[in-house]
């Protein structure tokens, strides 16, 4: 069977989906999305996914466009009929379509609802043992950076900046000289005294479905962690330096700008993160928090 996307509660060829030229997440990026790895057949944290998912739409005022049971079935079936082992699902809302208007169309209007698959053994890449370049460029980005929207073209620009430099990623950076987070993923380091460093989740950043996954098992590795801004300068003298998403997992950066990290290679308790991370991907470490109080929380 030829590769499916669904698209308003029909799944269709890939190659031909489409939704009306006036979706608002067309004209004006009106929407939000996810993306969820898939390892084995099984969904990673799907359900903080979804959690992320309704606040941003919360956050903008769009309806969530079918309950959570339904969603969750939806996503299910996808998966089934694009037979999906290893890879991921995208799946976007938007505010739906409209005639072109800035402000937003009354309640009449029914949020559009798309979801791909993609195949790809995203765990299995020399990155993880090689170790990745980021370079930092201003963080030109909205102060609602909290919001998964699709709204992207700063994220766009920084990471083609980035393909341009041969890195991975680009790490973006306030006004103060502080690193935010990545176009599309959150940026780590170890300190000299072997604490994690990351930036607290404020609107300055997406708070990664990663990077609450990484604290967690921080917390019960008992691994010294602090959620405060880092400085570039104090980046490129770090010990260790990694960046965190639903695809990149923890990938270790070895290069910052023109600085080499340490001894140039993947830190120590990067790869250690990376190996209780990936157990915890396949089922082989079960979460010894994170119900969903806890989650709601952390949500915020
Ligand atoms: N990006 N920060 C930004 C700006 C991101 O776009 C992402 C994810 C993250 C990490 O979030 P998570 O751990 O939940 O994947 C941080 C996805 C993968 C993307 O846009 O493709």
């Amino acid at each position: 069977m030829a590769r499916q996307a669904y698209v308003n509660g029909r799944y269709v060829p890939h190659g031909s989906a489409a939704v009306h030229i006036e979706d608002r997440g067309y004209q004006f990026a009106d929407g939000v999305y996810e993306v969820v790895t898939i390892i084995g057949g099984r969904m990673i944290d799907e359900e903080p996914h979804l959690d992320r998912l309704e606040r941003s739409l919360r956050e903008l005022e769009i309806a969530m466009p079918m309950s959570r049971t339904v969603l969750r079935m939806v996503m299910r079936e996808l998966v089934r009929r694009n037979r999906v082992e290893d890879g991921l699902l995208y799946m976007q809302i938007t505010r739906g379509v409209s005639p072109r208007d800035h402000k937003y169309p009354g309640p009449s209007v029914t949020p559009s609802v798309v979801m791909t698959t993609r195949q790809g053994d995203y765990a299995n890449s020399a990155k993880f043992e090689d170790g990745v370049k980021v370079i930092t460029i201003p963080d030109i980005r909205w102060q609602r950076c909290d919001i998964k929207t699709i709204s992207l073209l700063p994220n766009c620009i920084g990471k083609t900046m980035a393909a341009r430099a041969d890195a991975y990623e680009a790490w973006q950076v306030d006004a103060d000289g502080n690193v935010t987070e990545g176009t599309s993923s959150n940026a780590w380091i170890v300190t000299k005294d072997g604490t994690l460093v990351t930036r607290p989740a404020t609107h300055a950043i997406l708070n990664g479905i990663t990077r609450l996954s990484i604290l967690r098992i921080a917390g019960e590795e008992g691994i010294q962690f602090e959620e405060r801004p880092f400085s570039v300068e104090e980046a490129k003298s770090a010990r260790e330096a990694f960046t965190s998403s639903a695809t990149s997992f923890a990938t270790p950066v070895v290069t910052i700008d023109d600085r080499t990290i340490a001894n140039g290679k993947p830190g120590s308790l990067t790869l250690r993160i990376f190996e209780c991370y990936m157990d915890y991907c396949r089922g082989l470490r079960e979460p010894k928090s994170g119900g969903q109080k806890e989650r709601a929380r952390r949500a915020g």
